[in-house]
């Protein structure tokens, strides 16, 4: 068993659904983790769950205690709490923001649960959509902002990378990759960035190539959704313990995160999906990479859907207070002009999907040209050493 800094680490997972459960299963398999606490709203799910992770324990020689509960109080001082309560996509449904509404009240009513019981904790988000979520996570919470962060990015990326290892007939290892912007249709595989065998991935693969990763990296989602008649759970779940291995193992690696941004890449008072080094305080630091014309196009038309679903949710509105929004009111974000008021905002995301579409298809025509001529940029300028989060996170 591992001890961080000699204490016990304590995990809750609300929600004790596919992608929930996996989780805790996943966790406890690693050995991380001391406690794992299942929480649910259905009564029996959550203790069902618990008790079958527990008896999986002794076959991999686990010492992870589980609990299932429907009560916050056994959820008290949990050191990272993962909020993944909420509705999944079903088939025939499109796109992930179609759960917005009601995913928002779930989201806002537990945060505030689990700020009220673990008050020092970190916050992962993965309800869908996963970047408007994480949104109104941090809203609510009152948190810092290197405490709340979603999951999604590291689900994308290990999606992306399976088919590029397909694609180039290499080893999953060999691959580095990542991808940004948003968990759905404008999720932005950065293949500026992407290495083979240290190797600019235009060696190995055609535009055409690309664009068809591309596609099915989007479409993972939707397929198994298709397939099954659920959303994905092993992938996700295994995303979601990997980052909190990162986590609990303070190992500092760059990851892709929904993360609250202030300034980074032009951008503020957004959740997106970004490089981030992750480590025990959660968000270490945002990493701003130097996107190719294209990418950073198609990045930010990712962040005016993101912007525009968050001002569809909440309408537009006087900006109020984060005490307000913990007393429990709606959520409302600044205007910032371009797409204003939520009737507008169903057309602004129509066309934004659009856009996009038609900037990732000139990316792609351009890439065999573009890709892989950028160095890989450092850490962004100005920013501490990893070991000093505080700076970093002030
Ligand atoms: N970010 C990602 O990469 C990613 C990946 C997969 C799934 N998801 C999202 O995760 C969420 C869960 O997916 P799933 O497949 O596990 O769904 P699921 O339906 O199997 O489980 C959801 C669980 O949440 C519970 N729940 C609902 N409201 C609750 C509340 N107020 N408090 C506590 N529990 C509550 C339900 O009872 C249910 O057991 C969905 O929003 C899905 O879209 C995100």
């Amino acid at each position: 068993m591992i001890r961080v800094f000699g204490v016990l680490m304590k995990i809750s997972i609300i929600g004790s659904g596919d992608v929930g459960s996996h989780a805790a299963h996943e966790i406890a398999g690693r050995q991380i983790a001391d406690e794992i606490v299942l929480l649910d709203i259905v009564d029996g799910l959550p203790q069902g769950r618990a008790l079958d992770i527990r008896n999986y324990c002794p076959t991999i020689e686990s010492e992870t205690m589980m609990i299932g509960t429907n009560s916050y109080s056994d959820t008290k001082n949990s050191d990272i709490v993962v909020i993944v309560a909420g509705n999944a996509r079903k088939a025939g449904m499109g796109s992930r923001d179609e759960l917005l509404e009601t995913n928002k009240n779930i989201v806002r009513s537990v945060t505030e649960s689990v700020v009220n019981y673990s008050p020092n904790a970190l916050i992962m988000v993965v309800t869908n959509p996963v970047d408007v979520m994480t949104y109104v996570a941090y809203k609510v919470s009152g948190f810092e902002k290197n405490r709340v962060f979603g999951m999604a990015g590291v689900l994308d990326t290990a999606r992306l990378k399976c088919f590029i290892a397909d694609k180039a007939d290499c080893s999953l290892r060999d691959i580095e990759t990542i991808v940004m912007g948003s968990h759905g249709e404008g999720m932005v595989p950065v293949f500026s960035k992407t290495k083979i065998r240290h190797r600019s991935v235009s060696e190995f693969l055609t535009g055409k190539d690309m664009e068809e990763v591309t596609t099915k990296t989007r479409q993972a989602g939707k397929n198994i959704v298709e397939l099954t008649g659920k959303s994905g759970l092993f992938a996700p779940g295994g995303a979601i313990a990997k980052m909190i291995e990162i986590i609990i193992n303070d190992t500092r690696e760059i990851l892709p995160c929904s993360a609250y941004l202030e300034g980074e890449y032009g951008l503020t008072d957004i959740c997106i999906c970004v490089p981030v080094v992750l480590g025990r305080n959660g968000i270490e630091n945002i990493v701003e990479f130097e996107l190719d014309e294209k990418e950073r196009a198609m990045f930010d038309k990712c962040a005016e859907g993101i912007k525009a679903s968050i001002r569809k949710l909440t309408g537009p509105g006087e900006d109020r207070t984060e005490n307000a929004v913990k007393m429990g009111d709606d959520i409302d974000i600044e205007d910032n002009g371009e797409l204003e008021g939520s009737s507008s905002d169903d057309e602004a995301i129509t066309k934004i999907r659009a856009d996009i579409a038609k900037i990732e298809q000139d990316l792609i025509i351009k890439s065999k040209g573009d890709v892989g001529k950028q160095s890989q940029p450092p850490i962004e300028e100005g920013s501490s050493s990893p070991r000093n989060p505080k700076k970093l996170l002030s």
